[in-house]
Parts: structure tokens; C-alpha cells; sequence
């Protein structure tokens, strides 16, 4: 369903972010993309809800090449894309509430379906104590779920998340992954996850991609990579893990 083309993306400065990339993420699939820090995933995941465009190749999603769309069908492809991210990204000044209510007033949709939605969502997270609370007073994990709630708002089917547990402790960073599994069979949302930890990509990946220096080392099943992996990259990323 997310297919990456000959994808090569040089910022102005001349760095080759990602070079040549050819990848297939298939729907309903939980993909993990490791890679040393400055290896390209920030800029892969960024080039897939189409915050950047490739210098070369092209990104399709469902056969549509992002390139092609017009400011509406971007915005309308942006609303099928969430995200979420280490830093939470949440707005200190809003209630809990306020912040997952955000997508849905930038959408235009009326208060009192807002309403029923935000409420509905804080549920599914497991949150909806915390409504009119603020980010501030949170814990990390809980923070986490209000950004998952938020990215969910606007019913995307393809949800990215960059480093998404890496602030958290290991005993939270399991129920928030346990709740992205959820997510992935509950609702059949297709999962792009960005991790430096292996146990990440164990525990709720089912295909894993390694990038080094901007190329695409190998990619496939999780239980065929990290058991068969002859690649010094990958074998650098499990290091005494394997
Ligand atoms: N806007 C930009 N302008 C110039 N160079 C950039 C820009 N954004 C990223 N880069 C460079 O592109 C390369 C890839 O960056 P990217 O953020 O995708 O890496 P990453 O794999 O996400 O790293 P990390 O694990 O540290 O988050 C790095 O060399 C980075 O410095
Ligand atoms: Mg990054």
C-alpha cells in the first residue's frame, strides 16, 4: 500500500539524507525502520506523509504518487496519515482534551461531534480520566497516549511514530507498544515505527527495513533479519542482542 520508487532525497546543503530507496510497506503491516543516528528514518517517515518531497523517485500510497496531488489531496492524504513522536508534541496552554480535539477543529468538524469523538478516543486510550487535565501534570506514558489519541483523531489508517517510547521506561514502553498492537489488529491500522531499541521491533513488528548512510541495507521479515542477518549494519544494531 506504501511503496517507495528509486527514492533519493539531497537537502540544499548537499547531504544525501537517503539514496535510491525501493521499499514496499504493505497494508495492515507493523514496519520497523532502524538505523544509526543521521541514517535517514526521520526523513523517510517525513517524506511518506509528504513534509518532504524526494529529490528523486517517487512515494505512491495506494498507487497514488504523493507528487501528483494538489494542496486538497494532500490535506486529505495528511488526514489518513497520523503520527506521533519521542517528544509527545503536545501544547502545554490545552487540556487534554483540547489537544486531541486540535485535528478535528483544523478539519472543521462541529463542537458536539467533537466532543463525542475526543471523549470516545481518551476512552480507547485508556485516558479518559485525564480530560481536563494538562500535558504538564502527566506521566511520559501517559503523554504517549494522548499523542496516540490525537494522531488517531481523524481516523488515519496509517499511523507513523518516530522514537515514540524512546523517553519511556521499559514497563510503559511495553503498554504503549501493547496498545499500538491493539490498534494494528483492532483497527487494521498500519503501523511505521522508528526505534534504536531492538526489543521494540521483537516485541510488534512483523517486517523490519535497516538503513545505513541513507541506503536501504536489507529488509524483511523481523524473524528472518535478526536471526540470518549477514549485514554489518544490522549486526552493529543487534550488537550482543542477537
Ligand atoms: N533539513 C535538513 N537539512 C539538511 N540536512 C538534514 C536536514 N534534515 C536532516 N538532515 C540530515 O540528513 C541526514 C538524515 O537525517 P535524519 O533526521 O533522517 O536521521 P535519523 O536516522 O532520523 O537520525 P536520528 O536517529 O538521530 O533521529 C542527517 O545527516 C541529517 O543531518
Ligand atoms: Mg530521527
Amino acid at each position: 500500500m506504501i511503496e517507495l520508487k528509486s527514492i533519493s532525497k539531497r537537502f540544499p546543503d548537499g547531504t544525501a539524507a537517503l539514496t535510491d530507496i525501493d521499499l514496499v510497506i504493505p497494508r495492515g503491516s507493523v514496519f520497523g525502520i532502524i538505523g544509526r543516528s543521521g541514517a535517514g528514518k526521520s526523513t523517510l517517515l517525513r517524506l511518506i506523509n509528504g513534509l518532504e518531497r524526494p529529490t528523486s523517485g517517487e512515494v505512491l500510497i495506494d498507487g497514488t504518487s504523493i507528487a501528483t496531488l494538489k494542496p486538497a489531496g494532500l490535506r486529505a492524504l495528511r488526514q489518513r496519515i497520523g503520527m506521533i513522536f519521542q517528544s509527545f508534541g503536545l501544547l502545554a496552554n490545552r487540556s487534554i482534551a483540547g489537544n486531541v480535539a486540535l485535528p478535528l477543529e483544523l478539519a472543521g468538524m462541529p463542537r458536539a461531534h467533537r466532543d463525542a469523538r475526543v471523549a470516545q478516543l481518551l476512552d480507547h486510550v485508556g485516558i479518559a480520566a485525564k480530560a481536563q487535565a494538562y500535558p504538564a501534570s502527566l506521566s511520559g506514558g501517559q503523554r504517549q497516549r494522548v499523542g496516540i489519541a490525537r494522531a488517531l483523531a481523524t481516523r488515519p489508517d496509517i499511523l507513523l511514530c518516530d522514537e515514540a517510547t524512546s523517553a519511556l521506561d521499559p514497563e510503559t514502553t511495553r503498554s504503549v507498544l501493547a496498545l499500538l498492537a491493539d490498534l494494528n489488529r483492532d483497527m487494521g491500522l498500519t503501523i511505521i515505527l522508528i526505534t534504536h531499541e531492538m526489543e521494540v521491533v521483537r516485541a510488534i513488528c512483523d517486517h523490519v527495513a535497516v538503513l545505513d548512510h541513507g541506503r536501504l541495507v536489507e529488509s524483511g521479515p523481523v524473524d528472518t533479519v535478526f536471526a540470518a542477518s549477514r549485514e554489518q549494519a544490522t549486526l552493529a544494531l543487534l550488537g550482543e542482542d542477537r
